[in-house]
């Protein structure tokens, strides 16, 4: 770490603290993103009091490999991924698998052994860009700490869970594939993990590592507008999310609960609690098993269970 405040630095998680008797400003930190605000204030107000507190975040760095490099171009140019992009938070580089191809026809697939339809993704190009990639990565990053993620149906089910555990790296590498599968050699010596987002098969794993990139980066501190909403997401309380509501009260004769008008935010509190647990007995009840709820919670979602 190359700033002038390395010494006073601290990590939590993701978060670098940086204790400085001087407001620090961007281009002391060089390379990584600096927050300061209510962030700041949160995180440090407990622990720490100096003058001026920066917060300081890891830049998550994406790599995706694929052969059709366009169908990202549109969702990273809008919302989350443009507004993660736009504050240097998350990098995101689109690698084409034909661009490592040595051949006239940049061939990047064959037909399999043993006969059958379909083409298999060939390992060379596949290799030499997961190689090319890696060796532009840092030793202080640790190359060998990065995963490389299959996007296939095979793959481990996406959660939540593995959202977060995917946001607390500083650099990934996703392999799309296409046709009807990669060659067996990139699983067994190559990849370190294979993601599916679902029972069904898609055409390729664009889409789906669209998927996994829009769960993760959403996790990256400083992406989402307010802090909290990620701990309130479906899932992340173990729960689904309760009903949300905004202005106008009374839309043809639709009210707004008058709960949540009242301004008391306790009752609030309370009954966004109570809707999240009817919600998931109704409409996931296997989700409560792992849930975190008191007796009372737990009498609540029996009655509220489906017959
Ligand atoms: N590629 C094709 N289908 C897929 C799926 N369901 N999940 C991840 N990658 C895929």
């Amino acid at each position: 770490m190359s700033s002038p405040f390395a010494k006073n630095f601290k990590k939590i998680r993701n978060f670098y603290i940086v204790l400085s008797s001087k407001r620090c400003f961007p281009a002391e930190i060089k390379g990584e993103q600096q927050l300061e605000g209510r962030l700041a204030k949160q995180k440090t107000r407990r622990t720490f009091s100096a003058a001026f507190i920066c917060v300081k975040i890891k830049i998550v760095q994406i790599d995706i490999l694929t052969l059709f490099p366009q169908m990202f171009q549109s969702p990273l140019s809008a919302g989350i991924f443009k507004r993660a992009i736009d504050r240097k938070l998350v990098g995101i580089n689109i690698h084409n698998i034909r661009d490592y191809t040595h051949d006239k026809h940049h061939t990047v697939d064959d037909y399999p052994y043993g006969g059958g339809a379909g083409m298999v993704l060939k390992p060379e190009p596949i290799f030499e860009a997961v190689e090319a990639i890696k060796s532009n990565i840092s030793h202080k990053q640790g190359d060998n700490a990065v995963p490389i993620i299959l996007l296939t149906p095979q793959g481990r089910p996406l959660s939540q869970q593995i959202a977060v555990e995917l946001s607390k790296y500083s650099r990934l590498i996703l392999i799309c594939g296409h046709y009807e599968g990669v060659d067996e050699r990139v699983r067994e010596h190559l990849v370190t993990d294979e993601i599916s987002i679902g029972d069904y098969v898609l055409s390729g794993g664009e889409l789906a590592a669209m998927v996994v990139i829009d769960a993760v980066v959403r996790l990256v501190p400083g992406v989402l507008g307010s802090e909290v909403s990620a701990l309130d997401d479906s899932y992340a309380t173990g729960l689904l999310e309760y009903p949300q509501y905004t202005r106008p009260p009374v839309y043809r004769e639709w009210v707004v609960p008058e709960v949540l008008l009242s301004g008391n935010h306790a009752q609030v509190a309370k009954w966004q609690r109570e809707q999240a647990i009817i919600r998931t007995a109704e409409r996931r009840p296997e989700l409560l098993d792992k849930a975190n709820l008191s007796s009372e919670e737990r009498q609540l979602a029996d009655r509220s269970k489906q017959p």
